[in-house]
């Protein structure tokens, strides 16, 4: 039997009827159209599927949707605006940060949370906040560079 969920996400209210084992990712991306949220493994390994939820950055694949009731979600979608490009974003462009692309979304909601809650992370902490999310392409270092580009105090 479905169940009635309210949640924000991206700013916008919502009131969804779901399957009580129906996960966070799935809803995103099948109910929602919000297919910026990547499914890698599905199994908690890769981080593909990162989204901040209630301030924390979650695998999505591993929350349930039932999980997310009264809770506020931010995904890749809700980052840039009119103006264009959230300043993380531009970065992971300018610094070659992105090569295949799948793994970016999840990348750079790891590195949104991380810079949310702490300005201006030393190189252990911007390592340990992506530790996370696997890239098969890039390597790391253009990645660690983007998200290097945008502490505080650069
Ligand atoms: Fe969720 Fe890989 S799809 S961690």
């Amino acid at each position: 039997m479905k169940r009635i969920i309210k949640c924000t996400i991206n700013k916008e209210t919502y009131e969804l009827a779901i399957e009580p084992n129906q996960t966070l990712a799935d809803l995103l991306r099948n109910d929602l159209g919000l297919t910026g949220t990547k499914k890698g493994c599905d199994t908690g390994d890769c981080g593909a599927c990162t989204v901040i939820l209630n301030g924390d950055a979650v695998n999505s694949c591993l929350v349930l949707a039932v999980q997310a009731n009264n809770a506020t979600i931010e995904t890749i979608e809700g980052l840039s605006t009119e103006d264009g490009l959230h300043p993380l974003q531009e970065a992971f462009v300018e610094h070659g940060a992105i090569q295949c692309g799948f793994c970016s979304p999840g990348v750079i909601m790891s590195a949104k949370n991380l810079l949310d809650k702490n300005s201006n992370p030393n190189n252990q902490e911007i390592r340990e906040g992506i530790s996370g999310n696997l890239c098969r392409c890039t390597g790391y270092q253009k990645i660690f560079e983007a998200i290097s580009s945008q502490c505080s105090d650069k």
